[in-house]
């Protein structure tokens, strides 16, 4: 079998990549390959994207070009004996919180290793992901890094120090913005709108807002102020919102889950 892109944990993150790059449609299908510890997970994935799936890492011919780990961190050190002796490979790590060096130490040394911190919107091809690459990997393979991880969405160079501040925001971000959706659209519901029709309505009002911030470059507070006018209907609801303290509860979540991925860092 010619292998070059393999899946490694076929969960949450690592269907969502899979399924983001299929969908991207930028490389064969009869180049990619999954596997995840529970072979059913990997076989059923397989069979809905109609690429390989394999029940056993030894069952491989040739190791793959690049290597997605996408397993939870405390998994990983079952499989890493085998991956260290895949000595041409680039291994892609979307591990919360496992440093490069952690990384490279699992697999027995200086190995091409790049940390990424995709979000689960890699599926539908609008991802955020930043990266940091081992300072083995030479230039030409991290051009290509980049090129396969652009099929996935938004990709920039990051350094190791700023990864936990992306994970908290751009890593969690879509649960956090989820509970933000579904509240929104329970406003809608409460005032007696069908969910159906509310979800329709948040959603589109917040890809509009998501466009127009992103292509005017304007700060969201300008916006806001643009769409409340003095002894308005939106400067009524935002004082209400502003009672509660939302601002600072949602400012309060990233900081946790920022303290969080950095306990992890430490090995806790
Ligand atoms: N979910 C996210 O939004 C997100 C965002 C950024 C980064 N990540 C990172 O992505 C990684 C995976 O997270 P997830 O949410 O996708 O977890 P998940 O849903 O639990 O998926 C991990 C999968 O890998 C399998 N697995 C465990 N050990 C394995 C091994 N040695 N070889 C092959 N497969 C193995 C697991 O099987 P079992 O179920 O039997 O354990 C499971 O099917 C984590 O390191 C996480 O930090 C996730």
């Amino acid at each position: 079998m010619t292998t070059s892109i393999m899946v490694m944990g076929c969960g949450n993150m690592g269907s969502a990549i899979a399924k983001g790059l299929v969908r991207a449609g930028r490389h064969k299908t009869e180049h990619l390959v999954l596997y995840d510890i529970v072979w059913d997970k990997a076989r059923a994935l397989g069979e809905a994207l109609d690429i390989a799936w394999i029940r056993n890492i030894d069952q491989l011919e040739n190791p793959p070009e690049y290597l997605f780990i996408a397993v939870k961190p405390a998994d990983f050190p079952d499989t890493a004996e085998i991956l260290g002796e895949w000595h041409k490979s680039v291994f892609l790590s979307v591990m919360a919180g496992v440093a490069i060096k952690d990384v490279a130490s699992c697999l027995g040394g200086e190995k091409g290793i790049v940390r990424l911190m995709p979000n689960l919107c890699v599926e539908v091809g609008e991802g955020v992901i930043p990266v940091c690459f081992s300072p083995s990997l030479d230039i030409a393979r991290q051009e290509e890094v980049l090129f396969l991880l652009s099929s996935l969405g938004w990709v920039f160079e990051s350094v190791e120090s700023e990864i936990d501040s992306l994970t908290a925001l751009g890593g969690s971000g879509p649960a956090f913005i989820s509970l933000f959706v579904e509240a929104l659209m329970d406003g809608g519901v409460y005032c007696g709108l069908n969910w159906e029709k509310a979800l329709k309505v948040t959603l589109q009002t917040m890809l509009g807002t998501a466009i127009y911030l992103k292509e005017s470059g304007m700060h969201p507070g300008a916006f806001k102020n643009a769409v409340a006018s003095p002894g308005g209907t939106t400067i009524a609801g935002l004082r209400k919102i502003e009672e509660g303290g939302l601002r600072a509860k949602i400012m309060q979540g990233v900081e946790a889950a920022y303290r969080r991925a950095s306990k992890t860092n430490d090995g806790e």
